[in-house]
């Protein structure tokens, strides 16, 4: 077999995080990575399972892949991640072309877990566990630009949100220890990086006891602040239960803590959110984002929406349309309710909005939220924002790329900047999805 390695990944951050810590642990025992499938003996995908479409395109690409093995039965197949610690041993009774099956808390087994399928036998492993969190690994980066990288600082979760697989696919919430994030970040910024987001399902929650101190949240980030001015620091995913002001706080005391909140409402409704046990109600999450803008006003706010939860009247549609216009999100992830198996939901309460409904409510969640996308995209302009340059523009050469602090993406001409370093840009005008502007010296 080739020891030539390729991955492909879905779904979240998260994810991504993963691939680079999987491709670490194979990188150590001689596998290479190649960006070319027809090159590999190793192909992985890094599956999600989050709704049932992103599943769903897992299957055709499994199927797309067939060929390759035909051409080459020495080619193993790895489905690795949440659809992997999903469907366990029945990937490979529905698929005869995988030859190993590996959950998120398994990568560490991956070296032996390939030899054993080399020698001929289907391998898997699908534990999960209450300590793993490769603190040790450093992943190897796969990004494009050099400039921002994922730091995972805590797996599982422990919420238990109705419609959601991720507390069964990815075990109970673990943080990770603070002395090795900060060692990777230091890593990243020596070797060039100017950007590192922090993950974790709730990282509100994140808590690591050392000598019987209690370092939070806020603590990590301010630990994280003190690698370097030069380096910015972002964060995901927040929970409005969690969010406290003493976090804002810390947000707003430092310059290089991003000012971006992602807090997803999932509804505007609070039967719906109870239905959903986000443990919180609209009046909570308004309270949140009340003192969010009173502590750090200049901070943008991102949200996700699920639109047609089990039960969900068109009355508790449109409170999640009013919550989202009273907010004014700056951008939003926006989905239709999928019935996961084994969820609360799926046991509990039947998936009784019919998709033609799922479908008109998304929409009007869609484009509600382009309006307010827009609104908040022209409110830039005439304003100046410092911007970290992460390379070339998407269409030319000549246009560099970056982000301001909110997370929002700029366009303007290079003047022989290059990516890394920060510069100040005017906004002059907006696209859908884009600043436009000139640097100011
Ligand atoms: N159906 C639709 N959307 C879902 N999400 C999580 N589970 C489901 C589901 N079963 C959405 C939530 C979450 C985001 C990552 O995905 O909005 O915040
Ligand atoms: Fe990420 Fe959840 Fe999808 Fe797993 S199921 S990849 S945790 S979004």
């Amino acid at each position: 077999m080739s020891n030539k390695v390729y991955i492909e990944t879905y779904g979240c951050q998260m994810n991504v995080a993963d691939s680079e810590v999987v491709i670490s642990i194979l990188s150590d025992k001689g596998f290479q990575l190649t960006q070319n499938i027809n090159d590999a003996g190793l192909i992985l995908l890094n599956t999600c399972s989050i709704r049932e479409n992103a599943e769903q395109r897992i299957w055709s690409r499994l199927k797309a892949i067939k060929h390759l093995k035909k051409k080459n039965g020495e080619i193993i197949i790895g489905l690795i991640g949440c659809m992997a610690e999903r469907l366990k041993k029945r990937v490979l009774e529905t698929d005869q072309l995988v030859d190993i099956v590996v959950g998120p808390d398994a990568y560490r087994e991956l070296p032996l877990l390939v030899a054993e399928a080399e020698s001929g036998h289907k391998a898997i492993n699908v534990l999960l566990s209450r300590e793993e969190t490769y603190a040790d690994i450093s992943p190897v980066r796969m990004d494009k630009n050099g400039v921002s990288s994922f730091v995972s600082i805590m797996r599982g979760c422990n919420n238990m949100c109705a419609y959601c697989v991720v507390p069964y696919v990815r075990g109970a919430e673990r943080s990770r220890d603070p002395q090795s994030i900060l060692r990777e970040v230091k890593e990243l910024f020596d070797s060039g990086y100017r950007e590192v987001t922090l993950l974790g399902q709730n990282v509100d929650s994140y808590k690591w006891i050392f000598n019987d101190k209690v370092i939070t949240f806020s603590g990590l980030l301010e630990m994280v602040t003190q690698v370097n001015p030069l380096l910015r620091v972002r964060f995901s995913t927040s929970h409005p239960k969690d969010i406290s002001d003493d976090l804002l706080k810390t947000i707003a005391g430092y310059d290089n803590i991003c000012k971006h909140i992602h807090l997803p409402a999932q509804s505007g409704s609070s039967r719906i959110l109870k239905l959903m046990n986000r443990e919180y109600s609209r009046e909570w999450y308004m309270d949140r984002i009340r003192a969010i803008r009173s502590i750090i006003p200049d901070c943008s706010l991102s949200t996700d929406m699920i639109s047609g939860f089990c039960t969900e009247t068109e009355e508790d549609h449109q409170a999640s349309l009013s919550l989202m216009e009273w907010a004014g999100f700056d951008f939003a992830y926006m989905f239709k309710y999928s019935e996961r198996p084994g969820t609360k939901a799926a046991r509990k309460y039947k998936d009784d909005i019919p998709d033609e409904i799922k479908t008109k409510r998304l929409n009007e969640i869609i484009s509600l939220q382009n309006k307010l996308s827009s609104v908040s995209k022209k409110h830039d302009v005439g304003k100046v924002f410092e911007v970290l340059i992460e390379g070339p523009s998407k269409r030319s050469q000549e246009f560099l790329s970056g982000r301001t602090s909110q997370n929002k993406v700029v366009v303007f001409p290079g003047e022989g900047h290059k990516k890394g370093e920060y510069i100040n840009v005017f906004i002059e005008r907006c696209t859908s999805a884009t600043l436009i502007g000139k640097i100011v010296k």
